[in-house]
């Protein structure tokens, strides 16, 4: 299958535009191996039926897509939303038309159904009749979940149990969305990538985009952008996530700046100032990002702050490694990323800033966009050990035991002494009920520590593990494992 591989990569990035780089790239070849074995076609002959059964496409498109999402994922721009946005949409309708808001790469449901919480929560029962939300994605088998809105406590990462009770219905297995929320929204498939839309996706006031160009590069999101804007109203807005919005200034919607957060307006803004008693004005303001071709080389590749901070932080000499690696190890992220995003914008290569922007942003449960600085630096250096950690840890946090303990295996490959590794690993077999493993690298671990000074291979990240405290876990945990008769005969 691997020199077919071009093949496929060309066939899905022109249908829908993702991507397969670096580490993506081996996902693609076994989701694409295990596809050609259930049907018993060669690769040949498998890139022929991908090409003409939009079942099959549809099959493998499932297969590939990132669905990461949660409840109140960047809850500041709902805020956004419910506070400054649908209450001057409400201001200038006319008629009682309901305000049409959309989430495109909806995943299964939890962006769309949290608009139609948060709505809920401040015009209540009025909500139905002011409001048309609708969701849209590729994924059928994402659409379903979303559908049936059944969710576990993946979902709830940014949800008070107060609220849970108050949407949900508890099940044994998880929680069930309440009908009245549920009702709400509509779900629809969408490839932004299609010719045509289905003809309910139109005229929409306010899209919701977020965490899905990500996946894109700069003309494949220049292209969706223009698509976008076909489904908006004159004025309408364009919402993407704050890593990703300046990434998508690309001449297609203009950005404006708005109570300290930026999103696209369609025709630019022209909201009337609503509270002129306020010190800030409650006007959108169009903004422009500095002309430095640098910085647009550096935005296709790296998703980045907000630009005014950017541009505040350009105005003085960027700091250098040593410092911001001492921001970062002291966890002073706010302080720390504007710098990092000035130093990518300054060196789009730089591989340390991509790899302390990528543990700052692990550290703010931002998956995706982290996972993405890992692979751009392992799509240069395939045994970067720093890169393979964090994406062994970015899998951890997710909860995924077993995409992590590849990462970390992959690490140890690299270099065996890399104790974190052992030790990460050592932790996940323990917790998946892998005794002997755990055992064997917990062993690992004590073994490597009693090195004077045991060198991990790790080139630019702090690293969060005292020493004293890991062998102590570690001699702690083998003594609590079940002792392993047949190994320790052998010892
Ligand atoms: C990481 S999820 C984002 C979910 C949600 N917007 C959020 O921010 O939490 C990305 C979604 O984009 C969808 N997607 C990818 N390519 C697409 C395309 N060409 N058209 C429509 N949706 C697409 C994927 O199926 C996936 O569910």
């Amino acid at each position: 299958m691997t020199h077919h591989l071009i093949r496929f990569k060309q066939l899905i990035k022109a249908r829908c535009g993702l991507m397969f780089e670096g580490n993506s790239e081996a996902n693609l070849q076994q989701v694409l191996n295990e596809r050609a074995r259930i049907l018993a076609l060669e690769p040949a002959s498998y890139y022929e039926r991908l090409k003409s059964s939009v079942a099959e496409f549809q099959e493998l498109v499932n297969r590939l897509t990132i669905n990461e999402t949660y409840f109140f994922r960047e809850s500041e721009q709902i805020r956004l939303l419910v506070d400054h946005l649908v209450p001057r949409f409400l201001a200038r309708r006319e008629g009682r038309a309901a305000l049409r808001i959309l989430s495109a790469g909806c995943s299964s449901g939890e962006e769309p159904y949290s608009l139609a919480m948060a709505l809920m929560d401040k015009y209540g029962e009025r909500s139905a009749g002011l409001f048309d939300i609708h969701g849209a994605d590729i994924d059928s088998a994402a659409l379903a979940k979303a559908r049936n809105a059944r969710y576990t406590r993946f979902s709830f990462r940014g949800v008070s149990d107060e609220a849970q009770s108050r949407y949900f219905d508890k099940e044994d297995w998880g929680h069930v969305l309440k009908v009245s929320v549920r009702k709400q929204v509509s779900f629809h498939s969408l490839n932004l990538l299609a010719e045509s839309l289905p003809p309910q996706l139109n005229d929409f006031d306010i899209v919701f985009f977020r965490n899905v160009s990500i996946y894109f590069d700069a003309p494949t999101r220049q292209r969706v952008q223009h698509k976008l804007a076909s489904m908006m109203k004159d004025q309408g807005v364009l919402v993407m996530g704050a890593a990703e919005t300046l990434a998508n200034d690309l001449g297609v919607l203009p950005l404006v700046e708005d109570a300290g957060q930026f999103y696209f307006v369609k025709g630019g803004s022209s909201w009337p100032a609503q509270n002129p008693q306020t010190m800030m004005p409650d006007r959108a303001t169009p903004v422009t990002t500095p002309p430095l071709p640098q910085l647009h080389m550096a935005l296709e590749r790296v998703p980045v702050q907000r630009p005014s901070a950017i541009a505040d932080v350009l105005q003085v000499p960027l700091p250098d490694f040593e410092t911001l690696y001492g921001l970062v190890r002291d966890k002073q992220f706010d302080q720390a990323l504007p710098l990092l995003d000035a130093v990518l914008i300054q060196a789009g290569s730089s591989t340390w800033a991509r790899l302390l922007k990528a543990n700052v942003l692990i550290n703010r449960k931002e998956f995706s966009a982290a996972e993405n600085l890992a692979q751009e630096v392992l799509a240069a250096d395939a045994w970067s050990i720093d890169a393979l950690l964090l994406l062994g840890l970015a899998a951890k946090w997710q909860q995924q035991p077993e995409v992590a303990v590849r990462w970390f295996k992959q690490a140890t490959y690299s270099r065996h002494e890399c104790w974190p590794a052992q030790y990460y690993l050592a932790d996940l077999y323990r917790r998946g009920g892998e005794s002997d493993l755990a055992r064997r690298a917990y062993r690992v671990v004590i073994q490597l520590l009693s090195d004077k000074e045991p060198d991990t291979g790790i080139q630019y990240l702090p690293l969060d593990l005292p020493i004293g405290q890991v062998r102590f876990l570690c001699e702690h945990q083998l003594a609590k494992l079940p002792v392993d008769k047949a190994l320790e005969s052998q010892r």
